[in-house]
């Protein structure tokens, strides 16, 4: 695996690969990978001939300078694994170097910035959708990877490619899970034993929010599943609410047209933890 540091670096050496006609595909991550990201790997491998991996912390989406602090950092294993898993490049950038050229841009994501992870977290998305521009930039890949499991990322990042006109395909992949149904993070290393023991709790919820789609009230669906997971110690409930996929919208009874989706932000002690599941 190639390991470069510097951006222009970087894409001269893809640039390089695409006269030579090899399709790039790319997923940009935090690090303390787990099988979630290298189910991003893999999905690029299969569509395309080279693939990129970025690691970067970027202190530009976290809102939390506590949390940013906390954020867990692997690399050594992190370089093995992708190692062994057959990644052909790794990037990783310094914020320096990697905003020093940023162009301003002005997007707007309308209401799906706005809830959930948008008003829980002010600037998040902002910081997400530069970082990524700046990412896709210097990658200019053909195909880019994304997790179902950070739902609303997915919508913001296909917004920005949309009104950004920006000429890639985008793949959005399944959440992986622990045995137990706890959505695989990042995060999750740094669970007490009795906090990670209580987690699976999330996907119960949610899978209860499934079962119960069509027969119980949507407010009562919602306020049995943040119950539920708030009888749990020091677990405490940032939102459980029915959103339509497609807008983000917080869901009622009366709209049978949407595609319903359950949203889930947990603070399971001081580590936030999000989930989600379509309803269908
Ligand atoms: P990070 O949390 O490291 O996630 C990197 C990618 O892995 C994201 O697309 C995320 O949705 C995906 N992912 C995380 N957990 C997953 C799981 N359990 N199953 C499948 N995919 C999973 O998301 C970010 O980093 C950052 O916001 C980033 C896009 C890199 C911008 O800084």
């Amino acid at each position: 695996m190639l390991i470069i540091h510097h951006p222009d670096e970087l894409s001269d050496y893809l640039l390089r690969l695409k006269i030579q006609q090899k399709s790039i595909g790319f997923f940009p991550t935090m690090g303390a990978l787990h099988a979630g990201h290298i189910s991003l790997l893999h999905a690029a491998q299969k569509a395309t001939d080279t693939s990129v991996c970025s690691i970067f912390v970027n202190p530009t989406q976290f809102n939390n300078p506590d949390d940013l602090a906390k954020y867990p950092r692997t690399l050594e294993a992190d370089i093995a694994l992708l190692e062994k898993e057959g990644c052909d490049v790794l990037f990783l950038p310094n914020a320096e170097e990697l905003y020093a050229n940023e162009k301003p841009m002005s997007l707007d994501f309308g209401g799906l910035a706005t809830y959930f992870e948008g008003a829980s977290r002010p600037g998040h998305f902002d910081g997400v959708a530069r970082v990524v521009r700046l990412l896709f930039d210097y990658v200019n890949p053909d195909h880019a990877f994304f997790g179902l499991k950070d739902f609303q990322q997915c919508m913001i990042i296909r917004s920005m490619i949309e009104q950004l006109g920006l000429n890639l395909k985008l793949h959005f992949e399944p959440t992986l899970r622990e045995s137990d149904g706890l959505a695989m993070s990042s995060r999750n290393i740094r669970l007490e034993s009795a906090l990670r023991n209580s987690a699976p709790v999330i996907y119960k919820a949610l899978t209860f929010a499934q079962a119960s789609f069509g027969s119980l009230p949507i407010h009562e669906i919602e306020a049995q599943a943040k119950s539920m997971i708030e009888r749990e110690p020091n677990y405490k409930v940032d939102y459980f609410q029915l959103a339509d996929a497609r807008t983000l919208e917080p869901l009622n009874d009366e709209d049978k047209n949407a595609e319903p989706v359950a949203l889930a932000a947990v603070f399971a002690g001081d580590v936030r933890l999000i989930d989600n599941l379509l309803m269908k």
